[in-house]
């Protein structure tokens, strides 16, 4: 089994003994596991320009998309990931919100379905939802299933046995726990919230085929139009979920009528800007 650890953080601070420790309890689970460390400063990535490119084009049209292929290629043959990342501003690490920031289109085109994640912060409770809320909404967005997140004071002073103590039985539960997840083979079950994307985005491309050109694409691939597909791939989903879906699909295209300019929009070949001025 193939661990990928994305870490954003130095290679000799907390967030990295954490991950170590994290690495040898799951090790103790099952020592075939193969976990490889990858530490996004060896992979300099330019912040992102907000040219949309990724977004409405394709993310081979993104300036940086050399760089993020070689972590999207090695996340594709990972069966999970560990995101970790140090609580910083009450955030995630400016590094890790970067990297997200260039895989964000992931949420408009899940690739990643069958592969498991798992969330590590080296912070206080008081950063922990700064970092999990961005973190598990890219993660679950992309297609992974989220098993947990965890985080860990480590202070940077010297704590108590006590407290190391704690940290330490806390990250050997969440190993545990995540060992489990990845060998879980039950078919998928979408939450409400990743059922009602699928059928949200599919209209909004629908009415804006002109802009949203990679995602239109993505969901005629995925036969998104076809009234037998239920989702982005196969998944155990009742028909009561199916049926509010559907209703909050009903309700967005209601209200984009409402804003959009209809007339405008056909007039529109690719991202456009509404001026103020
Ligand atoms: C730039 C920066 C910002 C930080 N911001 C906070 C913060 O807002 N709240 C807090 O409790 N700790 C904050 N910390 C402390 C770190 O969260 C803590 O020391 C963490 O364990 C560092 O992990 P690292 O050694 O892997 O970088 C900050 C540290 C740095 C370097």
């Amino acid at each position: 089994m193939k661990i990928l650890a994305i870490i954003g953080a130095s290679k000799n601070g907390n967030t990295t003994e954490i991950v170590k420790f994290f690495e040898k309890q799951l090790k103790n689970n099952d020592n075939s596991i193969d976990f490889e460390y990858l530490y996004l400063s060896d992979y300099p990535i330019n912040f992102c320009v907000g040219c949309h490119n990724c977004i409405f084009v394709g993310e081979n049209k993104c300036p940086e998309y050399s760089k993020v292929k070689v972590i999207e290629d090695k996340m594709l043959l990972a069966d999970g990931i560990v995101l970790a990342t140090p609580g910083y501003m009450f955030s995630m690490s400016g590094i890790m919100k970067n990297f997200l920031d260039h895989v964000a289109y992931n949420c408009h085109r899940p690739k990643y379905f069958g592969k498991k994640a798992f969330i590590l912060a080296s912070a206080t409770k008081w950063q922990a939802k700064g970092i999990f809320i961005p973190t598990k909404t890219w993660a679950s967005g992309a297609g992974f299933e989220v098993s947990s997140t965890t985080y860990a004071e480590m202070a940077p002073f010297p704590l108590k046995t006590k407290e190391i103590e704690k940290i330490k039985s806390k990250l050997s539960k969440s190993a545990l726990k995540f060992h489990k997840e990845l060998t879980n083979k039950k078919e998928l079950k979408p939450d409400m919230g990743s059922i009602a994307v699928f059928y949200i985005f599919r209209t909004f491309c629908k009415i804006m085929p002109n802009i949203l050109k990679a995602d239109y694409a993505y969901f005629n691939e995925k036969n998104a139009y076809d009234s037998k597909t239920k989702w982005f791939t196969k998944a155990k989903i009742s028909n009561l979920k199916l049926i509010m879906a559907k209703f909050m699909e009903n309700q967005v295209k209601k209200s984009i009528s409402k804003v959009i300019d209809m007339d405008k929009l056909k007039e529109v070949n690719g991202g456009y800007k509404n001026k103020l001025i």
